[in-house]
């Protein structure tokens, strides 16, 4: 495993796989520091963790999209103000994207900025969301909404947490993962689909396409850490995936709402001609096993395109979607959420989605 930096405008940061995540901490922390740990992992890992949790205060949360909101992080820094932390002190998040999410939109609002460290223990986090500065939470049912760009000072990847993760957690953060592989380019998407079985039950072979998710997200984050420009594309599948998270209650992991969104952005692709068919079922035989055992045929048509408009990169009335031109094509087209978009969303949910299920 390589450990790197990655250069940010608001401080550089270093991503370093550890074996031992009791040792760094107790290497690491400082007096007067705060964990906030996800309750799973605190309960997974008691023998690992202890030692350190009865050194250091901690704060428990559960790992539910609602802690990522205003009303899940103001308990949290109520603590932090009643209980002396202070500017100097550090936030250590301990847990996947949304304990991550949470601590890094605290961290950035406390006292004007203070440091935070990661431990990312889900795959997701670990393969993506771990760099890149994003700090949002959700704000009502609306995915995302409210943040900043907040690095942590220093991201610690201890592979062995993945060894706990559900079956659907692993697809999950696979899938999240596939959106880098597709926007790179043939060569690496062929890698991930041929290397997909393999990397469910071998952890080395799941070292591998962590280690090259991360590398292709840093290219674009050192170029466009605001997301601006070349980062937009990692928004692909994420339009529609965050609407089918909200829809179904987050019922559907994030990873696995990505896919089907990438999907869809796909069908999309092939009515404007900017694929071929061909190249929309290449892509959906892998897209197809991280979503296999899931449903969303419960969706109305109506309440996703609703959804589907308040999309932050929407201008006006007009959705900005990310779209495929090919494989390491991807691009943002701006379509307007017209009757023929609309046809051929309802398309796709009258004509996708049972083949889907049964996959
Ligand atoms: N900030 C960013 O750049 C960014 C990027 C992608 C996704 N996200 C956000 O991340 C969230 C999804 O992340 P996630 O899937 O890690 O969510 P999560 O934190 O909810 O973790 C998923 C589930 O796995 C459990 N878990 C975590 N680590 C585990 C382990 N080692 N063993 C067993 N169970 C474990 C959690 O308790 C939870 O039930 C979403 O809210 C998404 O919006 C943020
Ligand atoms: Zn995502």
């Amino acid at each position: 495993m390589y450990n790197f930096t990655v250069k940010s405008v608001i401080h550089d940061y270093s991503v370093t796989f550890i074996e031992d995540t009791q040792a760094t901490l107790l290497a690491e922390l400082k007096e007067g520091d705060v964990i906030i740990i996800d309750n799973k992992i605190k309960e997974l890992y008691k023998e690992t963790l202890q030692p350190v949790l009865d050194k250091f205060r901690h704060i428990g949360i559960d790992a539910h999209e609602s802690v990522k909101s205003y009303q899940g992080v103001e308990p949290i820094m109520q603590y932090l103000i009643e209980n002396g932390f202070r500017k100097n002190h550090r936030l250590v998040a301990i847990g996947g994207g949304i304990t991550q999410d949470a601590t890094a939109f605290i961290a950035s609002i406390m006292y004007r900025g203070v440091k935070w460290y990661f431990f990312p223990t889900s795959l997701l986090a670990q393969g993506d969301s771990c760099i890149g500065s994003k700090t949002s939470i959700n704000f009502n049912k609306f995915k995302n909404q409210v943040g900043g760009f907040y690095p942590p000072n220093q991201i610690f990847i201890n592979l062995e947490f993945l060894n706990t993760l559900s079956d659907a957690e692993l697809k999950s953060g696979l899938g999240e993962m596939t959106h880098y592989y597709v926007v790179s380019g043939e060569e690496d998407f062929a890698r991930l689909k041929r290397e997909y079985a393999a990397a469910l039950t071998d952890k080395q072979v799941l070292a591998g396409i962590i280690n090259r998710s991360l590398e292709i997200k840093k290219g674009y984050i050192e170029r466009d850490e605001f997301d601006q420009n070349e980062r937009l594309v990692f928004n692909y599948g994420h339009s529609f995936g965050h609407a089918i998270e909200s829809l179904t209650n987050y019922r559907i992991p994030h990873g696995i709402a990505v896919s089907y969104g990438m999907d869809m952005a796909n069908f999309v692709s092939v009515k404007l001609g900017y694929i071929s068919e061909e190249t929309r079922l290449y892509i959906r035989e892998l897209l197809s096993q991280i979503w296999a055992g899931t449903s969303i045929s419960d969706i109305e048509l109506d309440k996703f395109l609703v959804a589907l408009s308040k999309d932050k990169k929407n201008v006006g009335k007009t959705l900005g979607l990310i779209l495929n031109k090919g494989i390491g094509k991807i691009f943002r087209d701006m379509r307007p959420a017209d009757d023929e978009f609309v046809g051929w969303m309802k398309e796709y949910f009258e004509t996708q989605l049972t083949e889907a299920e049964t996959v």
